[in-house]
């Protein structure tokens, strides 16, 4: 695919380097505009030796080419790593005062802003409303980061991680309508990853949920525009989504705690965390060791069942008109496939939506595509097609934005 990468004159321009490379690196063809400021923080050089492009950053260079409209023509997108304020206001106003605005003015393919800059500038009237603006224009401009800025401020107004950007882009270029501001004003609650049950100091029975789906409808929901809390239990090393509240547990008990404290008045609770169904009764103070103590069995207790349990409390008036969204990694058995083990969990379970995944041979754990099935309480069954654990993600949130009160 044809990407442009422009970067305005901040800071973060550096981590524009490792975005293009990325791009590169998966087989894209990337061209870098610059803008004038840009190029006071990176030098064009690094941008032509990434790229294999070359790099200009006006209309008057190269003009039998026309780049000013050619780039933006036949671009499949155009990512804005960093966004300044300067430049964002400039894009919202239809400028073309560079090759940059120029090649987003005749770009009619996704548009990706990526903003970075300080918390008064990202909080003043006058960027909102450019942010608004760009959006009723089609584009989509992620939630930043909240962190360290220039200096030693903190706040939100930082510029995303790379791979978050790339994330993003990638799902835009596999979906282009997958990131409306469909949940603004909404608060979703997600869990993720694998939970783990202590046997002694040192060992523990886990499972091999990797947290990248939870993490993927975390990052979708907060950049379309809901107030996620994420609550994660072991992941593999997966950067913080940008824009979110992460809340970290260990044991099911811990989620369960967690989800009750977070879940009452949310619009909705996405249960994407693989719960361990059982935990060692006893936890041994020391390590459990070879010899004449050794356990032959190692006693179970059944833990918590926290989807039903959410289910219950709304049931019982202690939650609110919250959507719920189970998930079920199946595989299937003597008894039955899949879909006959999730139509039967669904039932049981009493939740809205139940997604559902077929386990093992490579699938779903630890990579980074998923595919299976979508299930409402009404009966309805559609296949989630194969693709990014982001384009599943951006699909379960399609289905349950009807469910939303
Ligand atoms: C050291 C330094 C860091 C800057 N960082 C940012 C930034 O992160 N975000 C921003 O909006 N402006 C930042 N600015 C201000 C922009 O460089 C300035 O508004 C410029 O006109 C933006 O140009 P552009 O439209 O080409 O991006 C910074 C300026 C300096 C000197």
């Amino acid at each position: 695919m044809r990407i442009v990468v422009g970067v305005g004159g901040g800071i973060a321009a550096y981590k524009a380097c490792a975005l293009v490379r990325r791009f590169t690196e998966t087989g894209h063809q990337v061209r870098v505009i610059p803008t004038e400021s840009a190029l006071q923080f990176v030098g064009k050089a690094t941008f032509e030796a990434l790229s294999g492009q070359p790099v200009s950053t006006s209309v008057f260079t190269d003009v039998p080419e026309v780049p000013h409209v050619r780039i933006g023509q036949e671009a499949d997108l155009v990512v804005i790593a960093p966004a300044t304020a300067d430049l964002m206001a400039r894009a919202a106003q239809g400028r073309a005062d560079d090759l940059l605005t120029a090649t987003l003015l005749t770009a009619r393919c996704p548009v990706l802003f990526a903003p970075a800059m300080h918390t008064e500038m990202w909080e003043h009237p006058a960027t909102v409303a450019n942010v608004a603006t760009l959006r009723a224009h089609g584009a989509t401009v992620m939630e930043p980061a909240s962190g360290r800025l220039t200096g030693t401020d903190t706040g939100p107004g930082r510029l995303p991680e790379p791979e978050e950007i790339f994330g993003l882009a990638s799902l835009l270029l596999e979906r282009p309508d997958a990131l409306p501001r469909d949940l603004e004003g909404r608060r979703v609650i997600i869990t993720a990853g694998g939970t783990r049950e202590p046997l002694d100091p040192v060992r523990f029975l886990g499972n091999r949920s990797s947290g990248k789906q939870g993490y993927a409808l975390a990052r979708v929901a907060a950049q379309r525009g809901a107030s996620v809390t994420l609550i994660a239990g072991n992941t593999v090393e997966l950067a913080p989504p940008a824009a979110v509240d992460l809340v970290h547990i260990t044991t099911a008990e811990q989620l369960a705690t967690a989800v009750d404290k977070h879940a009452v008045g949310a619009d909705a609770v996405i249960m994407a965390a693989a719960v361990a169904d059982f935990r060692p009764t006893n936890v041994a103070a020391a390590k459990i060791k070879k010899g004449a103590n050794e356990p032959d069995v190692i006693p179970l207790t059944k833990n918590p069942d926290i989807l039903a349990g959410l289910v219950t409390a709304r049931t019982e008036g202690r939650l609110g008109d919250t959507a719920i969204v189970g998930f079920a990694a199946e595989t299937g058995d003597e008894n039955g496939d899949v879909l006959t083990h999730a139509r039967a969990k669904l039932a049981r379970k009493g939740c809205d939506l139940l997604v559902v995944n077929a386990v093992g041979e490579g699938k779903a754990f630890e990579v980074d595509t998923n595919d299976g099935w979508l299930l409402g309480a009404d009966g309805t069954e559609s296949a989630l097609d194969h693709g990014s654990k982001a384009l599943l993600a951006s699909r379960v949130l399609d289905a349950l934005i009807p469910l939303l009160h």
